[in-house]
């Protein structure tokens, strides 16, 4: 797949499923991430990789956020939300780490936008499939710590990973109205 076809052609998963990607291609799919262009070479990702029975853990971390967040929340709500990290075979929590000093965080943070972007395309090129998620979980410093992050880092990305069972639409590729040429006097 050429990298315009492989852009072209990926769209999030809607539905993924069973088998996740090999250990092989995660580290692949990583390496990839870490060609993202990055300001300063100051290498702000970080990975965290949930296989199998280890999602078990963002799961009860989730289920206890959301019982922090609501403590009335019923068990179905509860079963709801612990099953979410389990709607693929394998999750690669991604964040970003900040220096601080004269590269703003923001374009630390764009760098590893960049990086989930490559990844998705990656593991599109390797015959997988993808969804970038965030929700509450993404902001908050008990699934930070978790995860071995620390407080101050940002989850950009919960990047879910598997087969796809169920594809989703393509996004428009117009660019009606979103360009402007400045014409050179
Ligand atoms: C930073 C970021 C966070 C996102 N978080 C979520 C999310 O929590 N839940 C969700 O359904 N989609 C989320 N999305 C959107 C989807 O991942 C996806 O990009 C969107 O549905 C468009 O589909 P496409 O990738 O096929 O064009 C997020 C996208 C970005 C860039």
């Amino acid at each position: 797949m050429d990298l315009l076809s492989g852009i072209e052609s990926r769209t999030s998963a809607i539905k993924l499923t069973d088998p996740a990607p090999t250990g092989e291609h995660i580290e692949r799919i990583i390496g990839a991430a870490v060609r993202a262009p990055d300001h300063g070479r100051l290498r702000p990702w970080r990975f965290v990789v949930l296989e199998g029975d280890a999602r078990l853990a963002l799961a009860d971390a989730m289920g206890d956020l959301l019982l922090r967040k609501n403590p009335a929340a019923t068990a179905e709500q509860l079963d709801r939300e612990r099953r979410k990290p389990l709607r693929a075979p394998a999750i690669i929590a991604v964040a970003a780490h900040i220096t601080p000093g004269k590269i703003p965080e923001i374009e630390q943070v764009l760098a590893v936008g960049a990086a989930v972007q490559n990844m998705m395309l990656a593991a599109h090129a390797l015959g997988y499939g993808a969804m970038w998620k965030t929700g509450g979980a993404a902001y908050d410093a008990g699934i930070k710590q978790m995860l071995g992050l620390s407080a101050d880092d940002h989850i950009v990305a919960f990047l879910y990973l598997g087969t796809t069972a169920v594809p989703g639409p393509r996004a428009p590729s117009s660019t009606e109205g979103i360009v402007r040429w400045l014409e050179r006097t």
